[in-house]
This record gives structure tokens, C-alpha cells and sequence, in this order.
């Protein structure tokens, strides 16, 4: 039993972050770059897709209750990313963290637990993604063949000249009369699109760090202002009609109708635990610790700077669009668009909200790939994982086979499997990772307190725990089978533990951890 508690200790730790030479990451990052990469990760389908279902079935306008609860939950895990982040530089996140504090076996779980969150969080969002690029496309009256624009299985329906989901159109077509037996409609078998932006990351993230950071930055300027541009022009069209927003804004928490989370706080609640995914990337900072320039001062800015933005970007754009839009109008695949459409005389809104959705999707891929890379770099660096995992390209400086590894595997899921399924496991598998963390600091705290803490989390214990305690709540609004898959998922890495990486742990054999990719140390 003590073995599977095995930790590996804050000296190995700090002497693998000071590693330089050809097998290293290369540290290029700084501040600036990885509070974009952060906004990258964070700003996606979330704000631009969940919003407006969240609004219209479960909070009403009291959707902004629930991006501050869900944003203040966040805040209290990445406060405790912060101060991992600043101590242990490495690039294995949650996962080197929980090896440094609760032992092997929970690094283990968290680091095959981050799977969900990022491979699969990577996949949900090139889904989505290729919903953005194919409805931008019809505007234009381009079209690519229904059956390679979806994955396998999912019915598409032809409305109004437009190929749609047939699952997220039913209830617009209820609401319409239309019987949807009456349209054109066919099953797709790929989703193309999905596969090849998949694809095109991952060629990105091969080639280089830094320009994967600068791709980044670039694309995250763009965002960001047009998320800009629909505050100011609903911002300033509700100067000039406070009215209408006031009548929409009312009432601001729409009575429970009976059952748990259909509006009234429980649907408050639930509106959190959905708009949560808005939220996930902040921690993928993390996992570029051991490529930035200064990590110590660094990673607290590039985590809590780029959670900060986006919680207000955030409360702005819901609070806007309830006042824009009744929200029993959200229910649509694109509100943020639906918002802007409604100010009068706004013609171009719609097609520039899409230009946002479709550039903002594209870096949350590469911050999630960078992040999935990184993770399995760091296991292969400690033996949990094969060696080849975490081989760094001698020109490139990246680890170029797992990363190609990740994005193939991400592209085929992303092609083949619906991603209304891969959401919730997502935020289920993110939300088990920051009750470890925060579980993780107060371990630390109290077993090593002397320790020099470049970032210190405040109030510890409090924080911790609140941290703790909120992600639970939110874990618990997710669906049951949510939490089976999660324990399938956890049972399979388990197998694959006892099977290979017990065996040949670094830390089990008493051999300190090296750059998996040094050719003679391979003494096993
Ligand atoms: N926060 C990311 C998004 O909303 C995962 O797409």
C-alpha cells in the first residue's frame, strides 16, 4: 500500500524544472503570452454555444448568478493552481502536484482524469467547431457534403437551405409546425471538418512553442475584441432604450417550475454546473509552466489574469444579452449572434460574432492539445508512461510524438463521436482535478509549511475548501450516467496502472526521473 502512496519529492521536482539542453522544453513564455494563452483555452463554446440553452431552460436572467457561482469556484481553484503552478514549474499539472503531495496512485488517476479534460474537451470543442465553419459556409451558399460534416450517426435535416442538426433544431421546429419527417434528411458517417482542424493544430504545435503561442495571441486579439464589440453595441443600445432591458430583465429569477433546476435557485444552480465548461482552460496554463521564461511570477498572472478577464467578459455579455433577447429566445446554437442581430440597423453582427466563434474554437483545440501533450510528457518523463511519449524533437523542442499521437487519436474521436456525450465529461473530469488541487495545497501546506512559496494561496484552509466544496456541489448537478462513464474511464486507467505503470515508475524503483527521451537511461 505505502507504494502506491509513493510521492516524488520537491527536490527531484525542482531539479527536473531547471533542465536545460536539445531533450528539454524550451522556456520562451512570457506573462503576456500565457495570460493569452489562458483567454485562448477559456473563451470558447461555452460563451458563444452554451449560454443562450442555459439561459432559456434553466436561469432566466439570473444566468449571471450563475457565471459569477461558477467563476468564484474557479477562483478558488485557480488561486491553488497558482500556487502549484509558481512552486512546481513542471509541465504534468494537477498531475505532478498530486505526485508531490498525495503519491502515485492519485497522480496517476488525475493525470489519466485530465484526459477527459483536455483530449476530450479538445474533441468537444472541434465538433462544435465544425458546426461554426459549416453554418459560415452555407451563408455563403458553399456546401460540403452533409454526410462529412457531422459525426457518425447524427441525423442532419435540410432547413430553410440550411443542413442542420436534426437534435438541436426539434425544438424550433415543434415550436414551428414543421414535422421533421417532411424534410430532407440523411445520416453523416465523418465529420471532415472536425478531423482535419484537429489535424492542422497539432501539425501547429509540432512545429513549435513559440509559434504556437504567437498563432495563439494573434487569434485571441481577435476575439476578444469582437466579444468586445457586442458589449459595446448592446452596451450602447441600452443606453438609448432602458426599457426594453429592463422588460426583458424581468423577472430576473424566473419561479421554479416544479422540478430541480427549471429556473428558481436550483435552476441557478444548474445553469453553473452547465456554463462551467465557459470556464475550463484557465489550468491549462499550468501545463505550460516548464516552457516559461519566469515561471515563478509568471504562471499566478498568466492563471488568475486570464480567469479575471474572462469571468467579467463573461457577466458582461450574459447580462446584455437577457436585456436584448427574452431568454426564452436562447435556445438557439448561436446567441451571442441572436444578441447582436436584435439592435436595429446592425446588419454585419451576426457574420462577425461567427468570424469570433470560429477563430476563438480554434485556439481552446490548441491550448487543450498543448495541455494533453505536456501531461503525458511529464508521466513518460517519471516512467508511468512509455518512454517514446515523451521524446522531444531536436529542432523543434516540442514533445512531437505524443503530441502527434494525441492529435490523431483527438481527430478521430472528434470525427466519429457525437459531442453532446463528451461535454459533461469534460467538466466532470476537470471539476475531479481542482478538488485535488485544492486537496493538494492544503496536503502541502501542512506537511511541508516551510517550503520558500513564490505565490501563496490566501486563507488556506478556507480557500481549499471552499474550492473543494464547490466543485463537489457542481460535480453533483451533473448527470447520473455522467458519473458512470467517469467511473468506467477511472477503472480502465486503473488496469492500465497496475499493468504497466506501477511497474515501471521511476519513483517505485528508486531512480530519479530523466528526459525520457536520453537514450542510455533506460536501466529498467
Ligand atoms: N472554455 C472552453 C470553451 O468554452 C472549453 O470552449
Amino acid at each position: 500500500m505505502a507504494n502506491l502512496l509513493a510521492r516524488k519529492t520537491l527536490d527531484v521536482i525542482m531539479a527536473e524544472s531547471a533542465e536545460h539542453g536539445q531533450n528539454t522544453l524550451r522556456r520562451v513564455l512570457g506573462p503576456i503570452n500565457l495570460m493569452t494563452l489562458g483567454i485562448g483555452a477559456i473563451i470558447g463554446a461555452g460563451i458563444f454555444v452554451l449560454t443562450g440553452a442555459a439561459a432559456a431552460k434553466y436561469a432566466g436572467p439570473a444566468i449571471v448568478l450563475s457565471f459569477i457561482l461558477a467563476g468564484l469556484a474557479c477562483t478558488f481553484a485557480g488561486l491553488c493552481y497558482s500556487e502549484f503552478a509558481s512552486l512546481i514549474p513542471i509541465a504534468g499539472s494537477a498531475y505532478t502536484y498530486a505526485y508531490a503531495t498525495l503519491g502515485e496512485i492519485f497522480a496517476w488517476i488525475i493525470g489519466w482524469d485530465l484526459i477527459l479534460e483536455y483530449a476530450f474537451g479538445a474533441a468537444t470543442v472541434a465538433s462544435g467547431w465544425s458546426g461554426y465553419v459549416l453554418s459560415f459556409l452555407q451563408d455563403f451558399g458553399i456546401r460540403i457534403p452533409p454526410q462529412i460534416t457531422s459525426a457518425r450517426g447524427e441525423v442532419l435535416v435540410n432547413y430553410n437551405n440550411h443542413w442542420e442538426h436534426l437534435s438541436r433544431i426539434m425544438d424550433t421546429l415543434t415550436s414551428q409546425h414543421v414535422n421533421p419527417d417532411s424534410l430532407p434528411h440523411m445520416s453523416a458517417y465523418f465529420d471532415l471538418v472536425a478531423f482535419l482542424a484537429i489535424i492542422a493544430v497539432t501539425m501547429v504545435l509540432i512545429i513549435g512553442i513559440k509559434e504556437s503561442a504567437t498563432l495563439n495571441s494573434a487569434i485571441v486579439i481577435v476575439k476578444v475584441s469582437i466579444v468586445l464589440v457586442f458589449i459595446g453595441v448592446v452596451g450602447y443600445y441600452f443606453f438609448g432604450h432602458p426599457v426594453q432591458f429592463w422588460t426583458n430583465w424581468h423577472p430576473f429569477l424566473p419561479p421554479n417550475q416544479g422540478t430541480y433546476g427549471a429556473f428558481g435557485w436550483s435552476g441557478v444552480a444548474r445553469g453553473a454546473a452547465v456554463i462551467f465548461f465557459a470556464y475550463i482552460g484557465f489550468d491549462a496554463v499550468s501545463t505550460a509552466a516548464q516552457e516559461a521564461k519566469n515561471p515563478q511570477k509568471d504562471m499566478p498572472i498568466g492563471i488568475l489574469g486570464s480567469l479575471v478577464i474572462c469571468t467579467i467578459l463573461y457577466i458582461l455579455v450574459s447580462v446584455l444579452l437577457t436585456g436584448i433577447v427574452h431568454y426564452t429566445s436562447l435556445d438557439v446554437s448561436d446567441p451571442v449572434a441572436v444578441g447582436i442581430d436584435a439592435v436595429p440597423g446592425v446588419r454585419w453582427g451576426s457574420f462577425l460574432v461567427k468570424i469570433g466563434a470560429i477563430f476563438g474554437l480554434g485556439t481552446v483545440m490548441l491550448v487543450m492539445l498543448l495541455g494533453q501533450s505536456r501531461v503525458f510528457y511529464s508521466m513518460s518523463h517519471d516512467g508511468l508512461l512509455p518512454q517514446w511519449a515523451g521524446a522531444i524533437h531536436p529542432r523543434f523542442r516540442t514533445p512531437w510524438i505524443s503530441t502527434g499521437l494525441v492529435g490523431g487519436f483527438v481527430a478521430i474521436f472528434a470525427a466519429l463521436i457525437p459531442i453532446d456525450v463528451l461535454g459533461e465529461l469534460v467538466s466532470i473530469g476537470t471539476l475531479l482535478a481542482f478538488v485535488i488541487v485544492c486537496a493538494g495545497v492544503w496536503v502541502l501546506r501542512v506537511k511541508s509549511p516551510d517550503l520558500p512559496r513564490p505565490f501563496r494561496t490566501p486563507w488556506v484552509p478556507v480557500v481549499p475548501i471552499l474550492g473543494i466544496v464547490v466543485s463537489l456541489i457542481l460535480m453533483a448537478s451533473l448527470p447520473f450516467d455522467t458519473w458512470l462513464r467517469l467511473i468506467v474511464w477511472l477503472i480502465v486507467g486503473l488496469v492500465l496502472y497496475f499493468t504497466y505503470g506501477k511497474k515501471h515508475s521511476r519513483v517505485q524503483v528508486g531512480q530519479p526521473a530523466v528526459p525520457a527521451a536520453a537514450p542510455t537511461q533506460s536501466a529498467r
